[in-house]
């Protein structure tokens, strides 16, 4: 079924779930998935099901702990100097990492391992020297929430970081973008819904999840 309570079974059961977030705003769906849960499988799915960018979101106090920046703040180019989006007031992209145990970084198995590791990181911020366990920059994006999550941003960021932390999972969720084979474009919500129910995966639309967390 396709409530809240059910999501966070899922996440739990290291199923995925769908957040479609408004029509006003991205108007996206994402495949979301606990990072503790993620195996080359899931890779597989993200990228081939899913099709955006496969991105790693921390709250913002883990990302604080790991001294992550919002990729904006840090990189002094003249084109970080008016990030300007359509949707919103700000990105929540920080760096890129790869576990320091992977090859090139990018394969199901590398991504899954760096993917995992940021879970691990993410349940244990204070015995985490991140920099020994990860480099940058790498092929896993990493997204740093707001501080005061949903009250201040309503993006998969905080949607999926409060999804996680309702189900009493640590704060690290990965999520990517569903595209349209077809047309390139983001899927539309109900051809996201219907890949969710034909998989028996959890969809909810991001003001389910606002009512309940936010
Ligand atoms: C990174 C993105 C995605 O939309 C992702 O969902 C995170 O962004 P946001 O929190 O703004 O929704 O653009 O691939
Ligand atoms: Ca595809
Ligand atoms: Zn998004
Ligand atoms: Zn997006």
């Amino acid at each position: 079924a396709n409530t809240v309570d059910d999501a966070l079974e899922a996440l739990r059961a290291g199923d995925p779930v769908l957040v479609h977030d408004a029509a006003d705003r991205e108007g996206e769906t994402d495949l979301i998935y606990h990072a503790d849960s993620v195996t080359p499988d899931a890779v597989s799915r993200l990228r081939n099901d899913a099709g955006g960018l496969v991105c790693v979101a921390f709250d913002h106090e883990t990302a604080e702990a790991f001294d992550l920046p919002f990729y904006t703040d840090e990189v002094d180019h003249p084109a970080t100097a008016d990030h300007e989006l359509g949707y919103d007031e700000r990105s929540s992209f920080s760096l890129t990492v790869n576990h320091r145990d992977t090859y090139t970084g990018i394969t199901d198995k590398d991504r899954s391992t760096t993917i995992q590791a940021l879970g691990a990181a993410a349940a244990t911020p204070d015995n985490t020297a991140f920099a020994d366990e990860f480099r940058v920059p790498g092929h896993v994006h990493l997204l740093k929430a707001a501080p005061d999550l949903l009250a201040q941003r309503e993006g998969h960021t905080e949607l999926g970081v409060a999804l996680a932390e309702a189900a009493d999972l640590s704060p690290a969720i990965v999520v990517c973008e569903m595209l349209d084979d077809e047309t390139g474009e983001a899927l539309s919500p109900v051809d996201a819904r219907s890949y969710a129910d034909r998989h028996e995966f959890c969809y909810l639309e991001g003001s389910d999840v606002l009512e309940r967390l936010a």
